[in-house]
């Protein structure tokens, strides 16, 4: 296991109880005080997907393999966009609705804590497009599911999906079927 992980892991505080009973909120802001650890974190994402992006285009003629890296409102924004740079992909944000000013495309969906929607711009992404969908957490699985669902709907592809923090025992992976997911810390 790489050694970066036990330090993002260690920074990451869980307040119990945050935002309702039950909850165990797992508060990112510690890791992002500190420049080092917030650094491995997108650094390793960014090993990853720049290995990823050239194998995809080995072997083939297509510039649609390029990897799009999609980042969730609000702490998907966070790391998404240092990824996005780092391997030359555009980055797209969904955002909570009524945020973007151009036409939209819409998903609901259930989360941990009430009901709520994703909007991308429409045109964002084209046909075909591999998109690389970045959060800071998957817990149920419902935002990410949401992503995937309207991604799918503009015809582009979710090749992986990847989180900081996965709470294992809410099972949302399996909310995900057939998409990919890349963690770097589980919690529970
Ligand atoms: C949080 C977190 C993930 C989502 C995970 O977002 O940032 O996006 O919940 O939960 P799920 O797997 O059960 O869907 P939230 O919408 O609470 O707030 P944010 O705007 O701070 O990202
Ligand atoms: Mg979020």
């Amino acid at each position: 296991e790489d050694p970066r992980k036990e330090g993002i892991a260690s920074s990451i505080r869980v307040v119990p109880h945050v935002p309702k009973g039950g909850i165990m909120f797992q508060d990112i802001t510690p890791l992002l005080l500190d420049p080092k650890v917030f650094k491995d974190t997108v650094d390793l994402f960014i090993e990853r997907y720049t290995g990823k992006d050239i194998s995809a285009v080995a072997g083939t003629r297509c510039r649609a393999l390029r990897i799009v890296v999609e980042g969730i409102e609000a702490r998907g924004f966070i790391f998404g966009p240092p990824i996005a740079l780092a391997i030359g992909a555009k980055f797209i944000p969904l955002r909570k609705p009524r945020k973007l000013p151009g036409e939209v495309i819409s998903e609901e969906y259930v989360l941990e804590y009430g009901r709520d929607c994703l909007e991308m711009h429409v045109g964002a992404v084209q046909q075909g497009e591999h998109v690389l969908v970045v959060d800071d957490l998957i817990a149920t699985g419902g935002t990410l599911c949401a992503a995937i669902n309207l991604l799918e709907r503009a015809g582009a592809k979710v090749v992986e999906c990847a989180c900081v923090i996965e709470l294992r025992e809410l099972k949302g992976r399996e909310r995900l079927k057939d998409t990919p997911l890349y963690v770097l810390v589980e919690s529970n």
